[in-house]
């Protein structure tokens, strides 16, 4: 069953700014982040598919404002920010882990599957 993981007043965050998150899978533990774009709210595993590493290096920033991207800190993988899709990069073609999100009365309710896709372990 999936867990649900609440992040409260995320409407205080701006466009451009992340927040981390943690939660439990598979007996370790992991990270996640939720985005704000201009366009909404995204929440991805803080995860980058090139070498199973966090993308930010706990900076807690995620985005690249010139080339509206998110992106790993490592070694410069560059995501779409509405669906985590890698288009430049070690990682090119390969996308983020994105997490099911939905806002209700100021918090964020992000929703971790179970097991990441095959393609994340
Ligand atoms: S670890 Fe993310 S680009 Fe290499």
């Amino acid at each position: 069953m999936p867990q649900r993981v609440r992040i409260e007043k995320i409407d205080e965050l701006k466009v451009g700014e992340a927040r981390r998150f943690d939660y439990e899978r598979g007996g370790e533990r992991q990270e996640g982040f939720v985005f704000r774009s201009a366009t909404g709210l995204v929440a991805y595993r803080n995860w980058c598919p090139h070498w199973g590493v966090d993308l930010d290096i706990g900076t807690g920033k995620f985005y690249a404002k010139k080339v509206d991207r998110l992106y790993c800190r490592n070694h410069g993988a560059l995501f779409r920010v509405h669906d985590g899709y890698c288009d430049a990069g070690p990682c090119a073609s390969m996308s983020l882990e994105a997490f099911e999100l939905v806002e209700e009365e100021g918090a964020a309710v992000i929703e971790v599957p179970d097991l990441p896709p095959a393609i994340y372990r």
